[in-house]
């Protein structure tokens, strides 16, 4: 019912009645009344005048779905858009949904995620409003030995979404680690359903760090947001927004494929490249040099003696990163 009431005062030029209200969605003025103070209380800002009704002033600034639509300016991505206040994993929740036959670029996006993935079985926690965590159900026409570049693209994206909206000199830790610095900012986590020769699905899972003032210990050395970068509160929904924009656009471009154009793009906001990395074969530990980026996504690290290693998931440690 509040998202009925929030939508038929965002679409009103001014005040309207107690009375209209009630007639259009079927319930008492005292009903109204009392959706109206609890969406007052959960950040809608509303204003109330005897015998002329109510006025939507603005919205809150925590995600939800009716700022986010109004500043979306995608296609497919998101036009299918879930905000949950509370989830455990969103790449979860959409696995369900996507289960189910949820439209190709539904996204789920959640306030706080109780139960949330890393790479590697770690865990990616969000305390209510700290982070933007959503995922995107994609559909495409690919087998899946052709999916590799769509992690390493929608990195891409989030770097450039982040830079423009905020002129803060990010970059991209590879695989998909996007970091200030040598602290981490955004998380990637990409799961595949599919069968032999066919996709089903793909769910990728973005992570943000926005609003955190601080960060657990373990991690504090290596973590940091958008707020204690730029120590400025963002718009989310108008971000998110952004951000979402910059991943269609750039899947659209490409076709899924990593072209020697975006290679060369990818590879000007890389930090690995360059670096000495080690990442472990085995039970052993390898060291190089990240000597550039292959036309799959894959790194291509130069050994001490002469060989070249092509790295195509798992850990790499960075030199003077993380
Ligand atoms: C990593 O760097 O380890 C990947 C982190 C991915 C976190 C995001 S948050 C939204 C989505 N839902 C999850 O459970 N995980 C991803």
């Amino acid at each position: 019912m509040q998202d009925k009431i929030i939508d038929l005062l965002s679409k009103a030029n001014g005040y309207v009645s107690g009375q209209d209200i009630s007639k259009k969605l079927g319930v008492s003025r005292q009903a109204i009344w009392k959706y109206i103070n609890a969406l007052k209380k959960s950040g809608y800002v509303i204003d109330s005048v005897t015998n002329r009704g109510y006025r939507l002033v603005s919205l809150p600034n925590y995600l939800n779905s009716e700022s986010i639509s109004r500043f979306l300016k995608t296609k497919i991505i998101g036009q299918n858009l879930i905000v949950l206040d509370s989830v455990g994993s969103t790449n979860d929740y959409l696995k369900k949904l996507g289960n189910e036959g949820c439209p190709n670029g539904t996204v789920v996006a959640a306030r706080e995620q109780t139960k949330g993935k890393g790479r590697l079985g770690r865990a990616w926690q969000t305390k209510k409003d700290d982070g933007i965590t959503f995922s995107i159900l994609l559909r495409p026409s690919l087998a899946p030995g052709e999916v590799s570049a769509i992690t390493p693209l929608v990195g891409l994206a989030v770097c450039k979404a982040i830079r423009e909206y905020t002129h803060l000199d990010c970059m991209i830790k590879w695989p998909n680690d996007i970091i200030i610095g040598k602290k981490k900012l955004v998380g990637i986590l990409t799961e595949m359903s599919a069968e032999f020769d066919a996709v089903e699905y793909i769910i990728t899972g973005i992570g943000i760090n926005v609003n955190h003032t601080m960060f657990p210990e373990e991690i504090s050395h290596k973590a940091t947001s958008i707020l204690l970068e730029t120590g400025k509160r963002i718009d989310s929904n108008e971000f998110f927004a952004c951000v979402l924009k910059y991943i269609e656009d750039e899947l659209i471009k490409t076709e899924f494929k990593l072209s020697e154009d975006i290679v060369d793009e990818y590879t000007q906001i890389c930090a690995t490249v360059g670096k000495n990395v080690a990442f472990q074969r085995g039970a052993c530990t390898v060291n190089g040099i990240a000597a550039g980026i292959e036309s799959n996504g894959e790194l291509k690290v130069m050994l001490s003696d002469g060989s070249v290693c092509l790295v195509n998931s798992g850990e790499v440690t960075v030199q003077g990163i993380y």
